[in-house]
């Protein structure tokens, strides 16, 4: 490993945010509202998290909530969430997982009630929301995370640092791709692009998210097309794309690739994550790059916390709470890239070149 290598792991490892538990007299006390797939998950990290204590618990189904009440007995439980907010002086921090069109009603009410809000990803599924959502963190007394979790992955982190030190020279060309199986079919919202804003925005926002931290810049334009090959009115009623790509254009004359696809066979499926600079090119899920014109795949040398990246993004919101230090995934950057998402859903839907500006509202 060569020294500017070794240098920016330990950066890295030096940079992350402590975990929890230096101080018992820190409580934060949580309330969890939106306990489905993902509720549950964060959930289950949020109770195995020292100095923190699950409050309550909100969900409009009640098995959900039964279901959840065992990972954390001692929270209350409740179906309406403006109750919750509207009686949480006990209550210091709020987890919403809710599905996406639903964020913006309840990250406001709470971010209203002066508490400190981890929010899912995306921002929301409109451009008009995603604004007054900003409006509200910024004028908020708590602080705002949303759930882009893979900032907080020590291989992203770790080869993001070394993108951003300039050590593999200026970024050309960025590439991704999320070539998966079908979408739990279960989960209704999911194929209902009003309600989850798409495939584009709902799923691969985090790679977007991603390719936009390189560059830390919004794109100029992007260009693609997409649509229905396989599942049509699968489940019925579907109008979420099964397919798609796009092209977007950011300044400098730097292009970023990106291809989704649901029918991928299970041998084929994977993601990619990819940035190409001058000098080489990194993966960033698995923090491994390749200088221009050398052989051999180099590892950077990331530490191994021991804990996800789900578990140490909400443990980096709950020391952000407690520091109110604005974080990493905070309004704004979480607004631009679910914009960057939305740029590209809007020109494959509009077939059509559609630029940064428009976004803009
Ligand atoms: N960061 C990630 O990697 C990741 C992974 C999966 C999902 N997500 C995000 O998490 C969110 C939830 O997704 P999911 O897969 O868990 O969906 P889900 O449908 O499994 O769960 C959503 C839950 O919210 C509840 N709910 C809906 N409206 C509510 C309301 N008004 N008040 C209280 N509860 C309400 C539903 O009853 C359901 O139990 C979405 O924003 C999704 O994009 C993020």
């Amino acid at each position: 490993m060569s020294d500017i290598t070794r240098r920016l792991a330990m950066t890295a490892a030096l940079g992350a945010p402590a975990l929890l538990g230096q101080s018992p007299n820190d409580t934060v006390r949580v309330a969890v509202i939106g306990l489905g797939t993902r509720g549950s998950h964060l959930l289950r990290q949020l109770a195995d998290m020292p100095g923190v204590k699950v409050v309550a618990l909100c969900d409009l189904d009640e098995s959900r909530l039964a279901a959840a009440k065992q990972t954390a007995p001692g929270a209350e439980t409740g179906t309406d969430f403006r109750r919750l907010i509207d009686r949480s002086q006990d209550i210091d921090a709020f987890v919403i997982a809710t599905p996406v069109d639903t964020h913006k009603m309840i990250a406001i009410a709470a971010l209203e009630s002066g508490k400190h809000v981890y929010c899912e990803k995306p921002m929301s599924n409109t451009p008009e929301d995603v604004r007054v959502m900003v409006l509200a963190a910024r004028s908020a007394k708590g602080i705002f995370q949303s759930g882009f979790q893979l900032r907080h992955d020590p291989n992203r982190r770790a080869a993001m640092d070394f993108v951003h030190s300039g050590a593999m020279g200026r970024v050309l060309f960025l590439q991704g791709y999320r070539h998966t199986g079908d979408l739990p079919r279960e989960t209704a919202w999911y194929f209902d692009r009003a309600r989850s804003g798409d495939n584009i925005v709902e799923q691969a926002c985090h790679i977007i998210d991603l390719m936009v931290w390189a560059v830390d810049q919004p794109p100029l334009r992007a260009f693609g097309s997409g649509g229905i090959n396989l599942y049509k009115d699968e489940p019925p009623g579907r109008t979420t794309m099964d397919n798609y790509a796009v092209i977007y254009e950011f300044p400098g004359d730097v292009r970023f690739e990106f291809s989704h696809i649901y029918f991928d066979p299970p041998g084929f499926s994977g993601i990619k994550e990819r940035v190409y600079c001058a000098n080489g090119a990194i993966d960033l899920q698995t923090a491994t790059w390749m200088e221009r014109g050398k052989k051999g795949a180099i590892k950077l040398d990331v530490p191994d916390p021991g804990k996800s990246a789900d578990y140490r993004s909400l443990a980096v919101f709950i020391d952000n709470a407690r520091a109110r230090r604005t974080p990493l995934n905070n309004a704004e950057s979480a607004a631009r890239s679910t914009l960057v998402a939305m740029m590209g859903r809007k020109a494959i839907y509009e077939k059509r070149i559609v630029t940064w500006r428009e976004m803009q509202g």
